[in-house]
Formats: structure tokens, C-alpha cells, sequence
């Protein structure tokens, strides 16, 4: 006869407390990071994936793995956005099939546990061995399927891989139903923020979707070798990416209100010109400054800060009444710490991923030549610490450069 399997206490009350946490995140991308987190913490699992439909089929959207990445962080980039057809052949493609959780002891043998196949070319693609796998279907409000949570590798306190437990099934369910809601919450989110970003790019070529989500991304992992150096606690660190990774995306936003003469002319901009262009910044501040939200306001601090140059070269400097300026006065400009450090890191990412990009007045610049100019201008324009942080994680940055196209 089957056993009666319920959550204990501390389960129940830690799935409240991470339901509470998940519904505060507002990116996507933190989001399904801190999903993956605590389900493999729950069940002690090597890795995860979570895969969500795109266009009739499922797409990687985000990944752990203890045992691979350990090393070498920047290989999670890499699969993301591969994708699997949902049909019998694989078994998260099986889950979404029949929107079914499907557990297996052991996908090399296979058999006795559902009707479907493992898809091997992960484990020959990475020389990694999967063992145990349970794979549940997100479904949100109306049963409205959107995807896949797959762990793998369940292991016991000596490391042992053993297959995935009841228990964990009761947790992964009662989890991914919620996880779901949260999912299609930051989708919208994420969604209404590109279309945001998609006015500025009608007004302003030069800021592409692609530019705009690749610097965001550096963004969070230059922030997080950077408060990893400091030992904040990895929780930490998340809470705060959340909001840099979305505030930094709308650096540029007060673009909007430049006018076309100015924001379109292909020539160079006379004195006059460039002064009122430099207004973006407090547009953009503008825009956001004193809301409720801190997502909002970090893009304030961000888009008034993020042409400040660590010499204090840069600007808008500090204005005395910044709600009824209309153009920028040469002068002094922040210096040093005076520029919040996420406009320090924003200031880097943007003009890193400026010169390394094609844009459609210029062809990209060579690797050396971009990493040369960072080198050069560490201290003058960039905060020395910001590019130390930058130079150790270049493996990742280079991952982010080639997998966010336009
Ligand atoms: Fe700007
Ligand atoms: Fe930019």
C-alpha cells in the first residue's frame, strides 16, 4: 500500500518563508536563479534547469550545477536558450507533453519509471554523468502550463546520488505552483520594461535591446565579484542584483525627452548641443526619482550618474536645483565614491559593451584594443576596483557577449 507522505513543520514553514521571497523579485533571470537555488537545496541536488516555453518548444532559461560550473562559472551561459522539442524523447520534453512530474532513479535505465527517453546530448556535450531526475510541469492560475523544473542528481549526506524521494516530490510541487505565479509575474514585468526600452531604441538606434540586456547582465556579474570580494552573503547579493539588473537596463531612458534634432544628427554636436544632450541624465532621473519603488529609485541614482567618470571629468557633476535645469554647464563632475557604485559599474559595463559591439556607426573594436582602453582609463575614467572586478570575471563577460545577440 502507498505511504502517506506529508511535509514536515520545517518544510512547511521554509516553503512559506521562500514563497514569501520569490514573490519579491522582480527579474526574471534572479528569479529563476533563486527558484533553482532552494529547490536544490531542499533536495540536495547537484543541478537544475528550468526550461520555459518558447514558440512550441522548451528553452533553457536557466541553469545550475554544482559539479560542472564549480570552476567555472561562466559555462551556465552557454546553454542557455538551447532548446528541446516537447515529445516523448526527453523527459522534461515528456513532463510538458503531459504536463506530468516524472521521477527517475536512474536515466541510463530507464524503463520501469515513465514512458519516455533521456535526451543524452547534455551529458556528451559536458562529460557529465546524470543519474536520478525529477522534472514538474510550472503550471500557473488555470492550469496554464509554462514550462519545466528539472533537478538532477538528488544526493545523500555523503555525496552518494540516489534517486529523488517522495518528499521531495510534496515540496517540488507544492513549490513549483507558486514558483509558476511568480514566473509569469516577472515575465510581465520584464516584458513591460522592454517595451519601455523598445521607445527609447525608436527614438535612439544607438540603444538596442541587445546593448541594453548584455550591460545589464555585466552589470550583476561585475556586482557580484565585486560584493563577493567583501563576503556578502550570497542572498545578499541576489536582492541587490535584482533591482541593479533592471535599473541598469534603463540607463538611457531619458533619452526620450531629447529632441530628434539633437538625438538623430549624424554630424557632430556643437557646444550648445552637447549640453542639452547631457540632460538624458537628469531626464532619466527625473522620470524616476523619489518613487516608492527601489528598483526606481536606483534607476534615478543610475541614469543621473552613469557619465561620471572616476576623475571627476565627467557629468553632470552635482547640480544645485536639478528640477529646473535644461541644459548641462560645463564644470566639475562627481569624483571617486561621490558616484554611487552602481553608476560606477553601469559606467563600465555600458561603455565596455559600447565599443565591443557593432553599432550603425561603427564596426566593434578589436578585443585588445577594448581591453586596452579599460586598462588605460582605470582610474581616470572607471573606478580601479570596478575594473579589477571586470578583468576577474572576464570568462563570464565574454559568455554574456556572445550569447545576448540583438
Ligand atoms: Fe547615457
Ligand atoms: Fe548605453
Amino acid at each position: 500500500m502507498k505511504q502517506n507522505i506529508i511535509l514536515d513543520k520545517n518544510s512547511i514553514e521554509n516553503l512559506l518563508s521562500i514563497s514569501e521571497s520569490i514573490h519579491n523579485i522582480s527579474d526574471i533571470d534572479i528569479l529563476l536563479d533563486k527558484i533553482l537555488f532552494e529547490l536544490r537545496k531542499f533536495t540536495n541536488a547537484e543541478g537544475g534547469t528550468i526550461f520555459l516555453f518558447d514558440d512550441g518548444v522548451l528553452k533553457i532559461r536557466y541553469i545550475q550545477n554544482e559539479i560542472l560550473f564549480k570552476n567555472n562559472p561562466a559555462a551556465k551561459y552557454k546553454y542557455l536558450d538551447k532548446t528541446i522539442p516537447i515529445n516523448k524523447e526527453s523527459i522534461a520534453g515528456s513532463c510538458a507533453l503531459n504536463s506530468k512530474i516524472i521521477m527517475v532513479k536512474d536515466v541510463y535505465n530507464i524503463k520501469e519509471d515513465c514512458n519516455c527517453g533521456f535526451n543524452k546530448s547534455f551529458d556528451e556535450m559536458t562529460g557529465y554523468r546524470t543519474k536520478s531526475v525529477i522534472a514538474v510541469p510550472l503550471k500557473t492560475t488555470g492550469n496554464k502550463l509554462i514550462g519545466v523544473i528539472q533537478l538532477i542528481n538528488a544526493r545523500n549526506k555523503d555525496g552518494k546520488i540516489i534517486p529523488f524521494t517522495e518528499k521531495d516530490k510534496l515540496y517540488i510541487t507544492y513549490f513549483a505552483n507558486d514558483a509558476a505565479i511568480a514566473i509569469e509575474k516577472a515575465q510581465n514585468t520584464r516584458s513591460m520594461i522592454l517595451k519601455m526600452l523598445k521607445m527609447v531604441e525608436y527614438r535612439d538606434p544607438k540603444e538596442t535591446g541587445g546593448h541594453v540586456n548584455r550591460m545589464g547582465t555585466y552589470a550583476i556579474e561585475i556586482y557580484h565579484e565585486w560584493a563577493k570580494q567583501r563576503g556578502f552573503p550570497e542572498e545578499l547579493i541576489r536582492r541587490f542584483n535584482d533591482k541593479l539588473k533592471i535599473a541598469a537596463m534603463l540607463h538611457d531612458t531619458g533619452k526620450i525627452a531629447i529632441s530628434d534634432e539633437i538625438l538623430k544628427k549624424p554630424d557632430k554636436l556643437t557646444d550648445d548641443e552637447l549640453k542639452i544632450m547631457k540632460m538624458h541624465t537628469v531626464y532619466g532621473y527625473r522620470l524616476f526619482k523619489d518613487a516608492d519603488s527601489e528598483i526606481e529609485n536606483m534607476a534615478a541614482d543610475i541614469a543621473l550618474n552613469h557619465h561620471e567618470k572616476w576623475d571627476g571629468s565627467g557629468y553632470p557633476g552635482i547640480i544645485e536645483d536639478i528640477e529646473k535645469i535644461s541644459f548641462i554647464e560645463n564644470k566639475q563632475g562627481k569624483k571617486g565614491t561621490e558616484i554611487p557604485l552602481t553608476a560606477r559599474i553601469v559606467a563600465l559595463a555600458d561603455v565596455y559593451d559600447a565599443l565591443s559591439s557593432k553599432r550603425i556607426y561603427k564596426e566593434p573594436w578589436s578585443e585588445d584594443k577594448v581591453l586596452d582602453y579599460i586598462k588605460q582609463n582605470s582610474g581616470k575614467h572607471f573606478d580601479p576596483e570596478i575594473v579589477d572586478c571586470f578583468f576577474s570575471i572576464y570568462d563570464t563577460i565574454k559568455e554574456i557577449k556572445t550569447k545576448i545577440s540583438e
